[in-house]
């Protein structure tokens, strides 16, 4: 295995799995990008050339994608529209994307032979009551919520149809919540960061009692490395890293790691059908492939990317004025 290509490698997860893959393995990497709102050149601008190519252009473009196809031994398909509050207000991209693009990348590698590796998420099963002592495991039944959960959901079960009726040689993870560096404004914790660098409250939406499942992108990372390294053809991976917190709980650490006040925060308008709580059960990916988190807390993890906000603001400034004039004309 030499060259890969990764989808959305200039988003968020992308972004940080190129880095993790130019740092740990000695594999060529072909990013292919829309450079959405949510894409950045910049994001990979540290990395050597000729270790890493971005195309700018659109994975449900399919004569692209079969030019690019054929000269990658593995493709990783991170490439979304990935923020559910946006799905909230305008479904459309997300249905060409996460279901369209999905489906000309799965023809392709159908086509070329190719393995593929699909980047997914834990919200294609639901949510779970905040009481519930389960969590979701790879037999849990799909119950999306969302428009963009839905779509996650849809391109799933491509995948595993290309896999069952044409052989494609597909794997599936489903990760939890990520933060880290690279990661766009509009998301929960780089939202209130940036708020807490200019000196404005954090936003919670409702009463905060939701619960995420925090991951570092890093241990994202390296689990997805290991999938495609040595993960079964057909098979599902859950990748999480036991951190759950509620909301409340995140922006109360956010406030104590920026010497704040407890409390010192808004409540807003709550996200319409907002998912109380996600939570993964990772035993199969820790037993099968040996992966395990190695960033030593959610708090160690969130205080090296507040330092990560603080040094690169000319990376974040750019989103941050047009991303609030949309919370507040929603009332969040
Ligand atoms: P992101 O929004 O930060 O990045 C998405 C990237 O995809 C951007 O670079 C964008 O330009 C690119 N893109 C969008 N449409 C495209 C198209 N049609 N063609 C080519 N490129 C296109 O998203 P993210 O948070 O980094 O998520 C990446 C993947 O990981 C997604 O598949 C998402 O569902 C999944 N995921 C995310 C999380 C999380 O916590 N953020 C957790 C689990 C899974
Ligand atoms: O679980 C994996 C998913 O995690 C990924 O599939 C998605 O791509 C990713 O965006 C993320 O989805 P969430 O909806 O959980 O993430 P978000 O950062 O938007 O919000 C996290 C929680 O914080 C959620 O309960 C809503 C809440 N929230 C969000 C914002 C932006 C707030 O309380 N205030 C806010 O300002």
């Amino acid at each position: 295995m030499q060259n890969l290509l990764v989808t959305g490698g200039a988003g968020f997860i992308g972004s940080n799995f190129v880095h993790y893959c130019v740092e740990h393995t000695g594999f060529h990497i072909t990013v292919l990008d829309k450079l959405t709102y949510a894409g950045h050149r910049e994001s990979l601008a540290s990395l050597p050339a000729d270790r890493v190519d971005l195309v700018h252009g659109d994975i449900a473009d399919a004569a692209l994608v079969n030019d690019l196809v054929p000269r990658a031994d593995v493709v990783v398909h991170y490439a979304a529209e990935s923020h559910n509050d946006n799905s909230l207000h305008d479904p459309r991209p997300f249905l060409d994307t996460n279901i369209v693009g999905t489906y000309t990348l799965l023809e392709a590698v159908r086509r070329h032979g190719k393995r593929y590796h699909h980047i997914s998420t834990d919200e294609v099963y639901g949510d779970l009551d905040l009481d519930d002592p389960g969590r979701f495991t790879e037999e849990t039944a799909y119950n999306p919520s969302s428009p963009y959960s839905s779509t996650k959901a849809g391109s799933d079960m491509l995948v595993r149809a290309w896999f069952r009726s044409f052989g494609v040689q597909a794997t599936i993870s489903n990760c939890s919540n990520n933060y880290g560096p690279f990661q766009h404004v509009e998301k929960f914790i780089p939202r209130q960061i940036t708020n807490l660098i200019d000196g404005v409250r954090p936003k919670l939406y409702g009463a905060g009692a939701n619960v995420r499942d925090w991951i570092h992108a890093d241990d994202h990372s390296a689990a997805v490395l290991k999938i495609i390294e040595k993960g079964r053809p057909g098979e599902t991976y859950l990748i999480g890293a036991d951190g759950e917190r509620s909301n409340q709980q995140v922006i109360e650490t956010l406030l104590e790691l920026f010497s704040l006040p407890a409390g010192a925060y808004d409540q807003v308008t709550d996200r319409p059908g907002h998912d109380l709580r996600y939570a993964i059960d990772s035993t199969k990916l820790r037993t099968e492939l040996g992966w395990r988190p190695v960033v030593d807390s959610f708090e160690t993890g969130l205080a090296a990317t507040i330092d990560w906000y603080k040094a690169n603001e000319t990376w974040w400034r750019p989103q941050k004025a047009g991303t609030e004039a949309r919370y507040v004309e929603q009332g969040q």
